[in-house]
């Protein structure tokens, strides 16, 4: 998959570059608490400041669904920036109309200005052609910087691309390049390690892996809707009920591909003082409790799927195995965590991506051991189906 590059921009001097990046990070009490998004949109800034282009940025952020919402307001990022560019970033306080023109008709090249939140506008997320060609409007050249928002028909991601000679930035090529070893242009054996909450929105990610790949290991609660189509008690656990069909489709197509956790650390509330038990998934039926919750899996499973990562010439990572903000169920996220990232370090290509998968390598200190950590959670589950995102089609040469 190649994409109009950046590079290929000829003359950007006094160019009014529009460019989407997608700062829909962390904000606690006006402060950035997670900024790995917005370091990631510095090389595409730098590149553009150097060649004197007057640099307009522009993201959503949270879901103010259409309305102007100061709680959504960008602002906080714009002080971000300006602290870590140690170059002045400037805020507008609209994303279209006048006072914005006004203010871009003032820039001087090389100057940087975030604009207010897209979202304020229904038009943005109704993929509308009149609000994607008044952000046009503003710009001579349009870059999408915004790999995480890329599996979203907006108008600031797709539509914009019909008004503006359009290209790819830095990031984005990144994540494309780096997602793409993995969909496709992989080593064997190639193991793809699943887990989180929502079975239903990785029913096609996991066909995609189970086609393609080695081994799909499963945790976390995704795991629950195959202990119940395999008729086994879960008791209160998290499952759907609509995918247990549709879980036990993929056992009966896919038998030995399927890796499921074979101990359970199970409790009877999720709390951080509650007791804890460990049970082999083949006594889940003998045990009399009824209202027993599945809360991470046990030391048995985590050796076993050691076994698998440690085999693996190609891995990915998505979604934690149990409730692990929870101290005494974090045990097994945190032990494959360190497993996978030993296994990236050595010969194999290991990715990993997803919100809560990132802060479980944060906080094990561990991105720097991946090949590739993706910023995108939903957009790196898409683009991993094997989809083409409506971001990215109008990027390809
Ligand atoms: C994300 O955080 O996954 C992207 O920014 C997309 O946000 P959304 O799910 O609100 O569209």
């Amino acid at each position: 998959m190649q994409l109009k590059s950046i590079e290929q921009i000829k003359n950007l001097k006094n160019k009014r570059v529009l460019v989407r990046v997608d700062y829909n990070v962390d904000i606690e009490k006006g402060k950035v608490t997670e900024p790995e998004r917005i370091i990631r949109s510095f090389p595409t800034i730098n590149f553009l400041v150097k060649n004197k282009a007057k640099v307009i940025l522009m993201s959503h952020l949270g879901r103010p669904d259409g309305k102007k919402n100061l709680k959504y307001t960008l602002k906080p990022v714009a002080i971000f920036l300006d602290h870590q560019t140690k170059k002045p970033v400037h805020f507008a306080h609209d994303c279209i109309g006048n006072s914005v023109k006004e203010r871009i008709d003032k820039m001087l090249p090389g100057q940087i200005l975030l604009l207010e939140n897209l979202r304020f506008y229904s038009g943005e997320e109704k993929n509308d052609a009149k609000f994607a060609r008044e952000l046009a409007s503003l710009a001579d050249i349009y870059v999408n910087d915004a790999f995480a928002v890329c599996h979203r028909a907006h108008a600031s991601v797709a539509a914009i691309t019909k008004y503006l000679p359009s290209y790819a930035g830095y990031n984005l090529i990144d994540e494309v390049e780096n997602l793409s070893k993995v969909l496709k242009g992989y080593n064997r054996p190639a193991v793809a390690v699943i887990g989180g909450v929502k079975i239903s929105t990785k029913i096609k990610v996991l066909e995609n892996f189970l086609k393609n790949y080695d081994k799909v290991l499963i945790g976390g609660a995704l795991a629950n809707n195959f202990f119940a189509a395999l008729k086994y008690k879960i008791g209160r656990s998290v499952y759907e009920p609509d995918y247990v069909n549709f879980s036990k489709s993929l056992l009966d197509r896919y038998k030995g591909k399927i890796v499921l956790p074979q101990d359970l650390i199970i409790t009877s509330k999720l709390d951080k003082n509650s007791k804890t038990e460990k049970v082999k998934v083949s006594e889940l039926n003998k045990l009399k409790k009824k209202n027993f919750i599945i809360a991470d899996i046990g030391n048995r499973t985590e050796l076993y799927f050691e076994s698998f990562i440690k085999s693996a010439e190609t891995f990915v990572w998505n979604g934690a195995m149990g409730v692990f903000e929870i101290p005494q169920f974090s045990h097994g996220s945190d032990y494959l965590a360190k497993i996978m990232a030993m296994q990236a370090r050595g010969d194999a290509f290991g990715v990993v991506g997803g919100g809560e998968t990132i802060m479980l390598i944060k906080r094990n200190h561990l991105e720097s051991w991946f090949d590739f950590v993706s910023t995108g959670g939903g957009a790196m589950l898409e683009f991993l189906e094997g989809k083409v995102l409506p971001g990215i089609k109008p990027l390809l040469k």
